[in-house]
Formats: structure tokens, sequence, C-alpha cells
């Protein structure tokens, strides 16, 4: 079975943790004015906006709060199902709506719809290496109106390595609730795959009890590389902010928030 698949569908109780840990939750309202900011900055004020890989909503709900018409995009059929749960509680349905579908095959589940703008954030993206990560980016460039903005919020490959002490083998813990996952991650520096195992444990009173394992992988990033790759799909790179807060990007930034515009 294909990984993601595994992962994202299968296992869908474990990795709404992944998907939406404590920290992203914190600092949900920056990371949406953060978008909405560069949204207004390519001239979009209002419109379609299509939320790849929305995961449980958040950001699709708080598009919509703001006023855009939000469809978000997701493999996880559990996700989905609460992300729309999200919408109807927020009061936004008119304005968003949650489907699943996968990103790789975007055409067949947006069918017609043109976009003004499209949002994959928070580690959406870089799941596949970079021939289908490629293949992705030409599909979002197939349903994106011309000049329409793409925003892509990834983890930056090189403060990645630089926090783990450039070492190949790297493990840490998230904890959650009844939930402990230790990810041990083996990064590859000929193709750039980080490749991790999340073993997850729940807690009780006699300790830790093994829960299942699950695969988990990223085609880490540095910005000139993301870059190429835009352009080769039809995006035209613009700029780069390096943090949630929108400082501008350097080598050793959390993230790679990149802007780039549809030719
Ligand atoms: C780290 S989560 C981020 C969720 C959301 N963007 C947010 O900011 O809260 C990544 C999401 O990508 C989804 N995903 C992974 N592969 C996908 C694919 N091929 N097509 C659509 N969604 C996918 C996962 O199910 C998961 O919800």
């Amino acid at each position: 079975m294909d990984w993601s698949l595994e992962t994202w569908v299968r296992w869908f109780a474990y990795s709404s943790l992944l998907a939406e840990p404590p920290y992203v939750w914190g600092s949900t309202s920056q990371q949406v004015m953060l978008i909405v900011k560069l949204l207004k900055k390519y001239g979009v004020r209002k419109g379609l906006v299509l939320d790849a890989g929305c995961g449980i909503g958040r950001i699709t709900v708080a598009l919509a709060e703001y006023g855009y018409d939000v469809l978000g995009v997701d493999i996880s059929p559990k996700f989905v199902e609460m992300a729309n749960e999200r919408i109807a509680r927020a009061g936004v349905e008119e304005r968003a709506k949650c489907v699943v579908g996968d990103l790789r095959r975007i055409q067949e589940v947006v069918m017609e719809k043109r976009f003004d703008a499209i949002v994959s954030w928070f580690s959406s993206f870089g799941f596949y290496g970079d021939e289908v990560d490629k293949s992705i980016l030409r599909g979002f460039a197939w349903v994106a109106k011309e000049g329409a903005p793409l925003l892509i919020d990834i983890e930056n490959r090189d403060s990645v390595l630089k926090a783990r002490g450039y070492s190949l083998d790297y493990k840490w813990t998230l904890e959650h609730d009844n939930y402990v996952l230790l990810i041990e991650s083996k990064y590859d520096p000929w193709t750039s795959v980080d490749k991790s195992t999340v073993n997850v444990y729940e807690k009780d009173v006699t300790g830790l009890k093994t829960v299942t394992k699950m695969p988990l992988q990223f085609r880490l990033y540095s910005l000139h590389e993301l870059n190429k790759l835009l352009r080769e799909a039809g995006w035209l790179p613009k700029e780069a902010l390096g943090d949630w807060e929108g400082n501008p990007f350097k080598p050793d930034s959390p993230r790679i928030i990149s802007v780039s515009v549809r030719e």
C-alpha cells in the first residue's frame, strides 16, 4: 500500500496529532493572518481558495471566516468528516466545504473549478519525492486562474538538518492526551528524503502500551530546489518568508513559506 494512504487514511486517529500537533494549534490565528496578508498582497481579497491538504479544516474555516470561499481537499476521509463538522460548528457552510481527494489527481477532484488562490499549509507538500511533487504542482497550475498565487508552507531542510546536528538518524517524541509518538527518522543525503517510523504508544497505569507503527516520509526541500520545481511546473516564484511571523527567509529559518504565481 502507498505509504501516504496507510498513514493518513488508515491511522488517522493518531496521525491527527501529526496533522495538527498542539504547537501548531496555538498559533493558528497568527498563521491565518499571514496567509490573508499574502493573499491580499497578491490581489486576492475575495474569491475561491483551494486548501490543498486541508486536514481537519483548521485553515479552511479560518479563511472562510475572513470572507473567502474555500474548498478543502484531503486524502483522509476521517479528517474531511471532522473538517466538515468544524465548518458546520463555525456556521460557514455557505463559504466552505471539504471533500475527499488525492492531490496527485486534483483535476479529477475539482473538475471544472478554477481557483483564485491555492494554499498548501503546514507541511502538506513534499510527501512523494521530486517527480510526483512536481506533477502535483502541475496539477495546481492546471486548476489555478492565471496570476493566482500559490502559498506553500513547508519545513526548511537546512534548518531541520541543523537542528538535528547534521546527523542522518534522529529520534524525537510528541505527546498528546493519552498518546506518545516516538518518531525515528533517517535522512538520505542523496535524495533529501527523510523516512520516519512513527511508533504510537498509549499511556496506561503500567506505563506505555504499543499501539501501532506507521510510516511517514518527506522530501525535505531547500528554497532553490523548491523554486526550480515550481518554475518547471508553471509557477513563478515571487518571494519567500521564513516563519509564521512573516520574517524574511534565511538559511536557518524554520519554514519555507513560498509565494509563487501561476504564469
Ligand atoms: C500536516 S497535515 C496539514 C493539514 C492542514 N493543512 C493544516 O494546516 O492544518 C498534512 C495533510 O495532508 C494530507 N495529505 C497527505 N497526502 C495527501 C494527498 N496525496 N492528497 C491530499 N491530501 C493529502 C493529510 O491527510 C494531512 O491532512
